[in-house]
């Protein structure tokens, strides 16, 4: 086992980190408040090549590893978790999919101006009545012969009015429950294709989020991904994936807020000595430094299997659902150590505290990937 970073890898984390430092850290509360949307910051990241890192050069991607998507997605959502769930919805849940699953037509027409950042994507499996329940689709598509007619709602589509290209998961067989579904390409201002309000959230709130309504959009054959049924096995080994990009963000939150604390507790006083002298905030520290670290090398391991192509189904969900708890864990206790000034905007705690809730929600809830984790080992 080595745990020493190669050159590339370190060279990578430190182009996120100056990133995050010179282009997110500035205007990341106004954002936050006003739910902004960071246009600007986002179109860098994939001139930089933070939008594709895992995909293929030949399709406009970076060609890197797993690991060091992992140390590129801590130092952004460290400074801004709005910024690092576009950057994991385009890298390992649309980018990933296609290259894993699509056909080459697909790949050239789709892949490339989303892996080279010219456009974003998103990922639509949520519905008002399937969201942990995610076999339960409601959405229909209909074979027509040479299209589908796409019928349905989605909910909660992060990049929801930012994406040009959407992948759709859709039931077209009711009666073959899992196996009758498929997942499809589908793309913005297609007739019928309508996008709903933003909705209004406690964190993340620079990215957006809405429901999509689709009412007998056409859709190409030549745009269903796989073979017929294969939508929710799509799905499924897309999040396994995905996973291992929202543990590294919650990853980040965590090790910000830790920081941020450290620092706090280093320079504040109380009863004639700098707080950190005092055992009950020290030990937090301590305990926070612990879990973030037990959290980042579940994620690294997840990512090396990745790399190594083994099945990463738990090691994916464990990493998720130990980081998220962190991020959770760690941000209640920074905000705490702020004291007053934890509660209160400029000092970031309380943002990331916001923010750190999502990553025990999306992506599969807590409790869903105990489900996965325990089905997995009882195998
Ligand atoms: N990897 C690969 N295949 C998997 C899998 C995994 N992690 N989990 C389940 N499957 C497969 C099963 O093997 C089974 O396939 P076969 O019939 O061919 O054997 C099939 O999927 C159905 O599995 P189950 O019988 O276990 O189905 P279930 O209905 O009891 O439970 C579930 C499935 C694991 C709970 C699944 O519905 C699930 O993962 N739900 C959570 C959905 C989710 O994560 N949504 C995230 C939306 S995207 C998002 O959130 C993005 C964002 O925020 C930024
Ligand atoms: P439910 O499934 O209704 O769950 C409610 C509660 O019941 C949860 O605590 C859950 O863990 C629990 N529960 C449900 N079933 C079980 C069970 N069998 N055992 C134990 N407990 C259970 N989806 C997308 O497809 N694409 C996106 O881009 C996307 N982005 C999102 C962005 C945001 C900001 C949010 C809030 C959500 C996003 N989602 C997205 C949806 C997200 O994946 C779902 O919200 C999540 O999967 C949970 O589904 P639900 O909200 O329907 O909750």
């Amino acid at each position: 086992m080595d745990f020493k970073l190669t050159e590339e890898q370190l060279m990578i984390q430190q182009a996120a980190r100056d990133f995050a430092q010179t282009e997110l850290q500035e205007g990341v509360i106004e954002r936050d408040e006003n739910q902004i949307f960071p246009t600007e910051q986002v179109k860098k990241l994939g001139e930089l090549g933070f939008l594709g890192m895992m995909v293929d050069p030949k399709y406009g991607g970076s060609g890197l590893d797993s690991v060091s998507y992992v140390l590129a997605m801590e130092e952004i959502a460290k400074v801004d978790a709005s910024a690092a769930v576009v950057m994991s919805v385009n890298n390992s849940l649309v980018c990933a999919g296609l290259e894993k699953y699509a056909s080459e037509e697909q790949k050239e027409k789709y892949l490339k101006p989303l892996a080279s950042g010219e456009v974003i994507g998103a990922f639509c499996l949520s519905e008002p009545e399937a969201g942990s329940d995610a076999t339960s689709q409601k959405t229909t598509a209909i074979d027509m012969g040479d299209h589908y007619l796409l019928n349905g709602t989605k909910n909660w589509i992060t990049n929801g009015n930012t994406a040009s290209t959407y992948i759709v998961i859709a039931q077209t067989d009711i009666d073959k429950k899992h196996k009758g579904i498929n997942a499809f390409i589908v793309e913005r201002g297609w007739k019928g294709f309508e996008v709903g309000a933003k909705e209004q959230k406690m964190g993340i709130r620079g990215s957006d989020t809405h429901s999509l309504m689709f009412t007998d959009v056409r859709v190409p054959k030549e745009n269903r991904i796989g073979e017929d049924g294969f939508g929710f096995a799509f799905a499924m080994n897309v999040l396994n994936g995905g996973r291992i990009g929202i543990a590294s963000q919650a990853l980040g939150i965590a090790q910000g807020a830790y920081e941020l604390s450290l620092k706090y507790a280093k320079e504040r006083k109380a009863f004639g000595t700098e707080i950190i002298n005092h055992q009950a905030i020290a030990f937090k520290l301590a305990d926070m430094a612990t879990e973030i670290s037990a959290a980042r090398l579940l994620c690294m391991k997840a990512a090396s299997e990745k790399d190594n192509g083994q099945d990463i189904s738990i090691s994916g969900a464990m990493a998720k659902l130990f980081a998220s708890k962190t991020a959770m864990d760690v941000a209640v206790e920074a905000v705490q150590i702020h004291g007053g000034n934890g509660y209160v905007r400029e000092y970031h705690v309380e943002r990331m505290m916001r923010d750190a809730k999502i990553t025990q929600i999306y992506e599969g809830t807590s409790e869903i990937q105990k489900i996965v984790i325990s089905r997995g080992i009882a195998k």
